[in-house]
């Protein structure tokens, strides 16, 4: 029997799901299909019957849905649960579960950077959907503190309810940190940028961007000429999908350079 798998978004167009998925398909001789499908809110719970039923067989989810699809699910795993934030969804036992591969993915894309992150201060710009894994994925990796700033002050705020050991700073406003990470969309038009004083704080810090498309946003740019390693988020998108293949799958896909560059083209 051919499986169907989907990513589901809105936008979906610019979605490397099924590049990525595809490849590792080919690469197995498994008998699938994987698509992007653009969705509405009100479309998401003929899909999870579609589940359900096995039209379907497994589903990946995209901005602005993480959050959206859980009250459609039966179970959802830790990950997901403390996240509230899942990209994963497959049928087992009867039961539609939601899980969370973007934790683990960011941490191991992090670990295979090489930096330490133990110990570490870390400031965090942003409060959109991707931020409560990553949070949770830096508790995992022990780091020291984390700081939170966003532009609208109340979804930082928001946040903290879950996570209330962070600390939120304001918009526009540093501390001193290790590691600071871009997780706003600013830097996705190349033109977009955000204002830091980066002569002064980039001297021997990390700064990591979720985005990797563009590979080098301003934010990365302007670090590295004063100083800083940089790193962007493609790692975390590959780590992430291949933690759903294998839930999928149970095959774990091989992550060599060929699908790295496969992402570039
Ligand atoms: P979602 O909330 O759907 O997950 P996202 O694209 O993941 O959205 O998150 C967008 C993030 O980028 C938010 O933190 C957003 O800040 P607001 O909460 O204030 O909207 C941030 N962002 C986007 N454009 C920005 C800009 N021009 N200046 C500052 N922050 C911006």
């Amino acid at each position: 029997m051919n499986k169907k798998f989907l990513v589901i978004g809105n936008p979906i167009e610019h979605s490397l799901s099924p590049k990525i998925h595809n490849h590792w398909i080919k690469k197995n001789n498994l008998k699938a299909t994987y698509d992007k499908r653009l969705l509405k809110q009100n479309e998401i719970q003929k899909l999870i019957l579609d589940l359900r039923e096995e039209r379907i067989h497994g589903l990946n989810v995209t901005v602005p849905f993480k959050k959206e699809v859980i009250p459609f699910l039966d179970i959802l795993s830790d990950e997901a649960k403390n996240s509230q934030s899942v990209n994963t969804i497959y049928k087992n036992k009867n039961k539609i579960i939601g899980d969370n591969t973007d934790i683990e993915g960011f941490k191991i894309g992090i670990e295979a950077t090489g930096q330490t992150t133990k110990d570490k201060v870390v400031l965090i710009l942003g409060a959109g959907g991707v931020v409560s894994s990553i949070i949770i994925a830096l508790k995992k990796m022990q780091t020291s503190k984390i700081y939170l700033s966003n532009r609208t002050k109340s979804k930082a705020l928001e946040i903290k309810s879950f996570f209330p050991e962070i600390e939120i700073i304001e918009w526009g406003k540093t501390t001193a940190f290790d590691i600071i990470i871009n997780a706003t969309s600013i830097g996705l038009n190349e033109k977009d940028k955000i204002n830091l004083d980066y002569e002064k704080i980039s001297q021997n810090k990390f700064f990591y961007d979720v985005i990797y498309n563009p590979k080098e946003t301003f934010f990365l740019r302007k670090a590295k000429k004063f100083g800083a390693q940089i790193e962007n988020g493609k790692m975390m998108f590959v780590y992430q999908a291949q933690k759903a293949f294998f839930t999928w799958h149970n095959i774990l896909p091989i992550v060599d350079d060929e699908i790295i560059n496969l992402l570039d083209t």
